[in-house]
This record gives structure tokens, C-alpha cells and sequence, in this order.
């Protein structure tokens, strides 16, 4: 059924989405970090969020843990579930976005089509993947969460980089190299995109 079939029609904003960016001083993206578990997502996009946040930026994270305790509490990590999770994710990170904030989302988001669904909910260059590039087995090194322990006797499965894959983007906005540099140079790299594609300024 469609919406249209449904009844439901859409109803236009009194604010627009200029107005509420002209606002804020810093245009509306979202910063899509991607890579394994433990590849330095969230600790990446909470040290930017911090770096925006003292600029008076408007932002938020949506993170994967955090996610899940909520809007996709009834989600576990199967394929279908992990594609459905990414697109609410997308939707909301596009609800922020047309909030006039920058969203940064940090979520392993290991399918490349998810991905790209994402980046078409918006216009072009709203959309910003950020690759943390790290060897599964420096990720395994770290371990932060235990998990990968976990998962290599077996006890979660469809794990990314142990018994499920992980696409890397082809084509990203941004690579970061989270193995070869410290946070802060990562956090640099994101700052200096933002202000040379004008983000912020
Ligand atoms: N350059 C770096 N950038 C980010 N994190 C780094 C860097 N160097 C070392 N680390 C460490 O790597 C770990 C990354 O963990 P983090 O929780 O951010 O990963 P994640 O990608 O969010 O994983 P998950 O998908 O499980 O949530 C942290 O312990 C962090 O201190
Ligand atoms: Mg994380």
C-alpha cells in the first residue's frame, strides 16, 4: 500500500530548511562514519560533536549501541535486520538534518548499497562518508568491547570481519586512517573537510 492509497499526505513546513541553516551559521549534513567494530566511529564523532558543539554548531550523534536501545530495540543483527536498522537510522539522521543540524552517525553500516540508500535520501552534498580504515586485526588488537573475543568461540554470531563482511566504501568523502595517526590528527582531517567544502567556516 502506498501512502497515497493510505490517506496520508504531507504537510508543509512554515520554516524552511535555509532559514533554520542561515540560523544555525553552518550548513546541514550528515557525517556518515563506517568501518569495523572498534575502528574509532564513535570515538571519532563525539570528539568532533565536541570540536562543533564549541563552535556553536548545532549537532547530534546517533550511535549504534544507543540506537538499539531504543528506536531499534526490536533489531538484532541478521541481514534483513541490519539493512532495516540503517534505514531508520538514514531517516533520522535526514530528520536532523532538515532540523538544520549536522548529524554525525556512527554505526558499522557494513553494506555498501545501505550506504548509498542513505546518501539518495538527501541532496548530494549533504551526505559525507567518512571511512575509518583500520585492519580487522588492529580492531581485534583493541577489542574494546570484547567482542571479538566473543565472537571468535562462537557465542555472537554474524559478526563483521569475523563471520560477516564488511564492504569498504569505494568511493568516500573522506578516508581516515585510524591506525596510523592519534585522535586528534582523525578529528583534524574531519574539521579541515568541513571548512574547505564550507560546512562551516
Ligand atoms: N586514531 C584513533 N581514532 C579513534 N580511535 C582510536 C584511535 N587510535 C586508537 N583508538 C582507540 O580505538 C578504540 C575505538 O573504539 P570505538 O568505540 O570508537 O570504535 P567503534 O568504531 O565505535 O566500534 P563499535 O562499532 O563497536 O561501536 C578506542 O578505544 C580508541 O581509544
Ligand atoms: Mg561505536
Amino acid at each position: 500500500m502506498t501512502v497515497l492509497d493510505n490517506n496520508i499526505h504531507w504537510h508543509n513546513t512554515l520554516v524552511s530548511h535555509v532559514e533554520r541553516e542561515s540560523r544555525n551559521c553552518h550548513k546541514s549534513v550528515i557525517l556518515w562514519f563506517t568501518g569495523f567494530s572498534g575502528s574509532g566511529k564513535s570515538t571519532i564523532a563525539h570528539a568532533v560533536e565536541r570540536r562543533l558543539f564549541e563552535l556553536n554548531c548545532a549537532t547530534f550523534v546517533l550511535d549504534g549501541d544507543n540506537v538499539r536501545h531504543g528506536l531499534c530495540v526490536d533489531l538484532e543483527f541478521s541481514q534483513q535486520d541490519r539493512i532495516e536498522n540503517i534505514r531508520r537510522i538514514g531517516e533520522m539522521a535526514k530528520l536532523f538534518t532538515e532540523a538544520g543540524m549536522i548529524a554525525l552517525t556512527a554505526f558499522i553500516s557494513p553494506y555498501a548499497t545501505d550506504r548509498d540508500r542513505v546518501r539518495a535520501l538527501v541532496e548530494p552534498d549533504r551526505f559525507v562518508e567518512i571511512y575509518c580504515c583500520c585492519s580487522v586485526e588492529m580492531c581485534e588488537k583493541r577489542d574494546v568491547k570484547g567482542l571479538y573475543a566473543k565472537a571468535r568461540k562462537g557465542l555472537i554470531k554474524d559478526f563483521t570481519g569475523i563471520s560477516s563482511g564488511y564492504e569498504a566504501p569505494m568511493n568516500p568523502e573522506l578516508s581516515i586512517n585510524t591506525e596510523g595517526q592519534n585522535l586528534d590528527e582523525c578529528v583534524d582531517q574531519v574539521m579541515a573537510y568541513l571548512k574547505l567544502k564550507n560546512v562551516i567556516s
